[in-house]
């Protein structure tokens, strides 16, 4: 199988050697894609064209953000879904008016959880009800107020927010896997926001996952991703 034409492809082109040479189209969901496959094909989508996603589709994106790893696996975010395209048109002055915001078919604006309190709380009983042993829990529970429930607002926040880009990622990677496309978006005015989708305190908008089917041009399609050279960034 020709590995650059799938590099270089939308994921709808696949050649294979069955094929001996010829495009074969495949429906976007005919064959799973490989994980590289998801990383190298996966951009920001700078426009949607409208469609919206399915439930089901977005039912699956949710299911692949929740699995997200964090620190102590407290879990400190909140994803507020905005479909109401009044809404999305509020949001978007607060967003630069970048398009992506008012052409999505879904945001999930990412909230960071300061409320560290609650969440352990939280934690400890969904643990125990999941069956992990007490003493377990009460160890992770005694490690976590250990580290996190001295932190200053400042600290809480900047620690949660942290977690918050895992959850992001599993979302940017997951509807490209799931063959729709993404957009983050952190260019608001998060105030704004707060205010826009009437947040208490402790969650904080820390980042948008627009999603909905790209609208891209030719020359957005063809583009290569530029990367830095694997020397520049590891050492
Ligand atoms: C955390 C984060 C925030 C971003 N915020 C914005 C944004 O506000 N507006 C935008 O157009 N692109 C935004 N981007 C997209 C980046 O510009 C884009 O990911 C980068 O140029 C690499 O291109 P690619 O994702 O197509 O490979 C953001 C990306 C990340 C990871």
């Amino acid at each position: 199988m020709s590995t650059t034409r799938i590099r270089k492809s939308t994921r709808m082109i696949v050649r294979s050697e069955s094929t001996r040479g010829s495009a074969r189209i495949l429906p976007r969901a005919t064959r799973a894609p490989s994980f590289e496959e998801i990383v190298r094909e996966r951009y920001a989508a700078r426009r949607f064209d409208g469609r919206p996603i399915t439930r089901k589709q977005l039912g699956e994106l949710l299911e692949l953000i929740r699995l997200a790893p964090t620190s102590f696996n407290l879990q400190p975010w909140r994803a507020r879904i905005v479909e109401d395209a009044a809404l999305k048109a509020k949001l978007a002055p607060l967003s630069f008016n970048q398009a992506q915001v008012t052409t999505a078919s879904h945001l999930l604006v990412f909230c960071a959880n300061t409320d560290f309190e609650a969440l352990t709380g939280q934690l400890r009983r969904g643990m125990l009800a999941h069956g992990a042993p007490s003493e377990r829990v009460v160890e992770l529970l005694g490690n976590m107020r250990a580290a996190l429930f001295g932190l200053d607002a400042a600290q809480r926040l900047a620690w949660a927010q942290r977690q918050v880009y895992l959850a992001l990622a599993h979302g940017l990677l997951g509807a490209q896997a799931l063959g729709f496309d993404a957009c983050p978006v952190d260019e608001f005015d998060a105030t704004g926001y707060e205010q826009a989708l009437k947040l208490p305190p402790h969650l904080v908008p820390t980042v948008v996952l627009a999603v909905g089917q790209a609208e891209r041009t030719a020359s957005e399609r063809e583009r290569e991703k530029y990367r830095y050279e694997l020397q520049d960034l590891f050492f």
